[in-house]
């Protein structure tokens, strides 16, 4: 079957994709010690500028809530801004296209990371079933502390700041990263978020937090320019809801009222225990542009985009080894393969792998 409608260009909100070939956020821990972008990554993110859109890595919205080895990015200071301004200039230089995914890790933060900060939840539900790399090596994830009501305001205005730098840096846009178990998600999900209040209960109080920040970060950057990524049946992180298709919907139908560029979503879990349908309820309450997520094959997306179902589709783990996926897809044969791990800080080989038209063939 014909897989050529990926390769045709597509309008996301204010952006124009010349392919639907979207790479997925991929945490990859090479920045500094102070969560600044290093000069490798520029290099990373400019092997990949022939996707439609590069979606850059879960990056801190505010200090003190590291989650990976304490060396993700952030976007809250003036040399973090300099440091993806480097990189961004290097996507755009290439001609391509580049959002940030502004996140919050919540729960999944440890005080080890943070300068002995307790993480922050909306309950104090732990994760328990994973640990989490630490200097001291890997350790239980930590009991949260469950934030506070009159809290909820410093955690808008973290991410409307992050928004704010996101645009100084040069970005073409930023992704609300309600998705994996992060801060957003577990407000959303019944499962970590045992709340009264204005913040907890019905599902229209637990999607309040992630609409109020989808919300400010438009105000920052106009709807055209902001996604929104969710992972209803996702159970990485200790996550579980008790009616994924309900939620889907409800958030669905609040973003598409809200005209934002893009709804990301990711259709089904990393261990393959929650199941169901999530790209229909959210394909029939949202009326934008609906990316599609996770273990999609060139063919498969081609046809959700023929189909009408999808907008484009985003790609995770190929994008590990494969930088220049859009040109690979063409021939699914030679795609190289690569671990689909976090990368531990200072490895640097996969991203240099030799760009597959100057040496075909090449395995990692
Ligand atoms: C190494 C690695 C790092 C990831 N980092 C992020 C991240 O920072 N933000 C995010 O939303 N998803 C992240 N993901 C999930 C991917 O973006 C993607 O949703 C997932 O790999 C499923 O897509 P795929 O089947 O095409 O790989 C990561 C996945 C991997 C393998």
């Amino acid at each position: 079957m014909s897989i050529a409608s990926l390769f045709t260009p597509v309008a996301l909100g204010d952006l124009r994709l010349p392919n639907r070939v979207i790479m997925s956020s991929l945490t990859r821990c090479r920045a500094d010690a102070e969560h600044i972008p290093t000069p490798l990554m520029a290099e990373y993110y400019a092997q990949r500028a022939s996707a439609g859109l590069v979606m850059a890595e879960a990056t801190m919205a505010m200090e003190g809530n590291s989650a990976f080895q304490g060396r993700e990015p952030g976007i809250y200071s003036a040399a973090q801004i300099a440091g993806w301004k480097v990189v961004t200039d290097a996507v755009h230089a290439k001609g391509g296209r580049i959002m940030l995914q502004i996140w919050h890790g919540g729960r999944a933060c440890h005080s080890l990371l943070n300068n002995g900060r307790q993480p922050v939840a909306p309950s104090p539900l732990r994760i328990e079933n994973d640990e989490i790399y630490t200097p001291e090596g890997k350790k239980p994830y930590e009991m949260p502390r469950e934030l506070r009501d009159d809290e909820i305001p410093d955690i808008i205005a973290g991410f409307v700041h992050a928004a704010k730098c996101a645009q100084a840096a040069g970005f073409d846009g930023v992704e609300v990263h309600g998705a994996n178990g992060y801060l957003l998600d577990q407000f959303l999900r019944s499962g970590s978020n045992r709340r009264t209040g204005p913040y907890g209960g019905p599902l229209e109080n637990r999607a309040k937090l992630l609409l109020e920040v989808t919300d400010a970060v438009i105000g920052v950057w106009g709807a055209g320019r902001v996604a929104v990524r969710i992972s209803p049946l996702n159970s990485y992180n200790f996550m579980k809801d008790g009616d994924p298709v309900g939620l889907t919907t409800y958030v669905a139908g609040q973003l598409s009222r809200r005209k934002i560029a893009f709804l990301d979503l990711m259709r089904a879990d990393f261990f393959g225990q929650q199941k169901g349908d999530v790209v229909t309820p959210a394909r029939e309450h949202f009326a934008g542009p609906l990316v599609g997520n996770m273990g999609y094959t060139a063919a498969e997306a081609a046809a959700a985009i023929d189909a009408g179902t999808l907008a484009a589709v985003s790609f995770g783990h190929h994008y590990v080894s494969n930088p220049d996926l859009v040109e690979v897809q063409a021939r699914p044969d030679s795609r190289r393969t690569g671990p689909k791990d976090f990368l531990q800080p200072g490895s640097e080989r996969l991203h240099r792998l030799p760009v597959f038209g100057r040496l075909m063939g090449l395995r990692t």
